[in-house]
């Protein structure tokens, strides 16, 4: 006869509602907060239907850019969503902004390939430009599965190779991830 101890049941059990918890990640606001000279984000975050939000508007580059404006991140967490964040040890690459835009390409092809006349992996400088995203879905599969629940923020801050504590464009970005199972 065949029989399953309680330890062995819990294991099971445990695996199976892994398998099953799949998060649902919406973009949740973006806000520039310098650097309008360098570039202009002006994007929203609309109600697209009941359970997706989506990401809408036109980047400006307004003078070209290139490696010499390093781009650096830090990324935040609010387990509650209540604007409580922590600091959270994980960032994209810090680089000049061209091979930013180039490592993004590489990286989170999901999150850039939609964006219509963002620069091409390998342009270098970046010149002036309209760059257009329409009602973007925040993709899935991006994040790391690991990521908890709540709300997730990337702050984004661009300043010159030679002066770096003269901090001249700064972003965020934030994306709540919800659990699938209560949506
Ligand atoms: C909302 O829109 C998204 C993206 O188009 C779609 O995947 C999803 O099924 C829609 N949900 C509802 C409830 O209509
Ligand atoms: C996104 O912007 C376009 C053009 O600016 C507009 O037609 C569309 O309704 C916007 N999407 C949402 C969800 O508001």
């Amino acid at each position: 006869m065949w029989s399953v101890s309680y330890a062995q049941l819990l294991i099971i059990v445990t695996i199976l509602i892994e398998a099953l918890v799949c998060y649902k990640a919406n973009y949740e606001r973006v806000e520039q907060v310098f650097g309008q000279e360098y570039a202009e984000i002006d994007l929203r975050v609309r109600k697209y239907n009941r359970t997706t939000t989506v990401m809408n508007g036109t980047m400006y580059i307004r003078q070209p850019l290139d490696d010499n404006m390093v781009f650096s991140s830090d990324v935040f967490h609010s387990r509650l969503g209540n604007q409580q964040f922590q600091h959270y040890p994980m960032r994209l690459p810090t680089s000049g902004y061209c091979q930013f835009i180039e490592n993004l390409h590489k990286e989170y092809k999901a999150v850039v390939e939609d964006m219509v006349n963002i620069p091409n992996p390998g342009e270098c400088p970046v010149t002036e430009r309209a760059i257009y995203i329409h009602d973007k879905v925040f993709p899935p599969g991006v994040l790391p599965e690991s990521l908890a629940p709540g709300l997730w923020k990337i702050v984004i801050t661009g300043a010159l190779v030679t002066k770096p504590e003269n901090i001249l464009f700064r972003m965020m970005v934030s994306v709540r991830l919800l659990d699938d199972l209560f949506i």
